[in-house]
């Protein structure tokens, strides 16, 4: 029975598990996903369980995406660029590191007919998904991209790796066609991100990464406001696609009833 883990810290609300399980059902294979609440020190041994076969598989998600780096022989290119793993693998006895992060994000954006060639974006926090997001958008074509967050050297650290990121002052805003809250403001029902955005255009596209609860504040604002939103429901879904379609070497069924398994919670 091969398996496979979602490793972070805090774990417990990782829908992950509930996610994997029931592709691993849906197409009969012996495998179980399991989580795993670890400490950075934890991390060189359960990475080395994959070396000698205990473990088939790791998702990684907060705190170490960035953390397994030095553990794995090698970054896949997305990986390396973001400096940012999600899914560990082994293949020809190497340990490889891929960010699936990116390819759900942009893979969210084609699911709801977005084209982000030649638009502006703004993107609110700094934190372990923003360079899979700021990746992404390039790759796909847009023309400028902001970014704020409240702790200023974690823009200017990724303004290292993306040089072309406008970098804005915390609490500011500017107008564009897609402001994507990458922060982890709006996992608790009050938190509230006090920008005040420029939406008397309802042409943009408020994006949140997170999927629980299903509508924060920020969106539930910009929908009142008569913008368009979307949350983190199906780039969740299409990373978790991606890296189970890299360890079973299958394309899991994307129907009502996973997107259900992830909004009944
Ligand atoms: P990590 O900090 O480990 O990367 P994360 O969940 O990936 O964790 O990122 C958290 C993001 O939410 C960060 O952008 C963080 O801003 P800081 O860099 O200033 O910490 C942001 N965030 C969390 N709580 C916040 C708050 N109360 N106000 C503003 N931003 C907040």
């Amino acid at each position: 029975m091969k398996k496979f883990l979602v490793i972070g810290n805090p774990i417990k609300h990782s829908l992950s598990p509930k996610l994997h399980n029931y592709w691993i059902r849906q197409n009969n294979i012996k495998a179980v996903y399991e989580s795993k609440l670890l400490g950075e020190k934890d991390l060189k041994e359960i990475i080395q369980e994959i070396k000698n076969d205990t473990l088939s598989g790791i998702n990684v998600t907060v705190p170490f995406k960035n953390l397994v780096t030095p553990y794995l022989d090698e970054l896949l290119p997305v990986a390396k660029k973001t400096g940012s793993v999600n899914t560990i693998f082994k293949k020809n006895n190497k340990i490889y590191g891929e960010n699936t992060d990116a390819g759900g994000f942009q893979m969210s954006l084609e699911h709801i007919g977005f084209n982000a060639k030649g638009k502006k974006a703004f993107i609110i926090g700094a934190g372990g998904v923003a360079p899979s997001i700021i990746y992404t958008l390039k790759k796909m074509g847009i023309a400028e991209i902001a970014l704020s967050n409240r702790t200023r050297s974690k823009s200017d650290n990724l303004k290292k790796i993306f040089k072309d990121l406008k970098i804005i002052d915390w609490g500011n805003s500017l107008k564009s066609d897609l402001i994507i809250n990458a922060t982890s403001l709006g996992l608790n029902e009050n938190d509230e991100i006090k920008i005040d955005f420029e939406t008397k255009d309802t042409d943009t596209l408020f994006y949140d990464v997170i999927y629980s609860p299903n509508q924060t504040k920020f969106l539930t604002k910009a929908k009142k406001l008569n913008n368009k939103i979307q949350n983190g429901n199906m780039m969740f879904i299409y990373q978790a696609y991606l890296a189970f379609s890299i360890w079973h070497d299958l394309k899991p069924k994307i129907d009502n009833n996973v997107v259900n398994l992830l909004s009944n919670d």
